[in-house]
């Protein structure tokens, strides 16, 4: 049975914290989804699957496409969709209308956006409409350009407390989780101790309620350096460059096929 937005709102404090990975695709996402609670249809499809330079060209209908593949290739965890920049900041109508579309045209359980206390009516509409919604607050991909770079967020007093009131404001809205992005380690602390949904932290804090990872970089699929805050589990690069070598090399070497792989081989 597919985990519901409710059931992953209910780890809160939960001894064990919640698996959030991203998947965008059929056959990774079958793989991670008999170890996550949560996969994520992030908009960092954009850079990961498309190379794109940042998340900002990607659309709703790129969105809906891997959000379908992913919908079809599981049935444990829970699926969110992300909101891709330009579908929902305008006004919560324009919010109402995306995710409605979304939902409907993938069939995933929740939709994910970006901002804190700005985004608060468009997450409460959605919300009021059925929507389960994931936040997402400290270090916006999606403002990345506007403010100049990949910022860490929650270095100065001032600045913890705006995110403790973003986090608050998501809540008070009806967000059944928020991921804390970039954040040094003491904000995501004191965010997830201000709240009583869970967090799922990207470089924030080991003591959210959860944490999430791109799927190709805890995989080793892409190009190096990686970000600090990402662990490498596998290292696929090397496992698919040897394995595309030696296909080459058989080719080339008129090894492949063999007979074992033809039809009627002749004697
Ligand atoms: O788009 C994405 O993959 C995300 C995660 C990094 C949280 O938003």
């Amino acid at each position: 049975m597919r985990k519901t937005p409710r059931d992953i709102q209910k780890r809160k404090n939960a001894p064990q914290p919640l698996v959030c990975m991203t998947a965008y695709t059929v056959n990774i996402a079958r793989i991670l989804d008999r170890h996550a609670d949560i996969l994520l249809v992030g908009d960092s499809l954009g850079m990961v699957i498309y190379g794109m330079e940042s998340t900002l060209g990607v659309t709703l209908d790129m969105m809906i496409a891997h959000g379908k593949a992913v919908m079809r290739a599981t049935q444990r965890a829970c699926i969110v969709v992300d909101m891709p920049y330009g579908t929902y900041e305008d006004s919560p109508a324009q919010a109402l209308k995306s995710a409605q579309y979304v939902m409907h045209e993938t069939g995933c359980d929740a939709v994910k956006l970006e901002g804190g206390a700005a985004m608060a009516p468009a997450i409460a509409l959605l919300v009021q409409n059925n929507i389960p919604v994931m936040a997402h607050i400290g270090l916006l991909p999606q403002s990345v350009e506007r403010e100049g770079g990949y910022k860490i967020k929650g270095k100065t007093e001032e600045d913890i407390q705006r995110l403790i009131a973003d986090a608050k404001a998501v809540e008070a809205a009806g967000a059944f989780s928020v991921v804390i992005e970039g954040t040094i380690e003491g904000a995501a602390t004191a965010i997830t101790d201000a709240i009583s949904i869970p967090t799922i932290g990207i470089g924030a804090s080991p003591q959210c309620d959860g944490q999430v990872l791109v799927s190709d970089d805890f995989l080793g699929l892409t190009p190096l350096p990686r970000a600090k805050f990402v662990k490498t589990y596998a290292d696929l690069e090397n496992v698919i460059d040897g394995a595309a070598a030696a296909f080459a090399t058989e080719i080339r070497a008129r090894q492949f096929p063999s007979t074992e792989f033809l039809y009627g081989a002749r004697k």
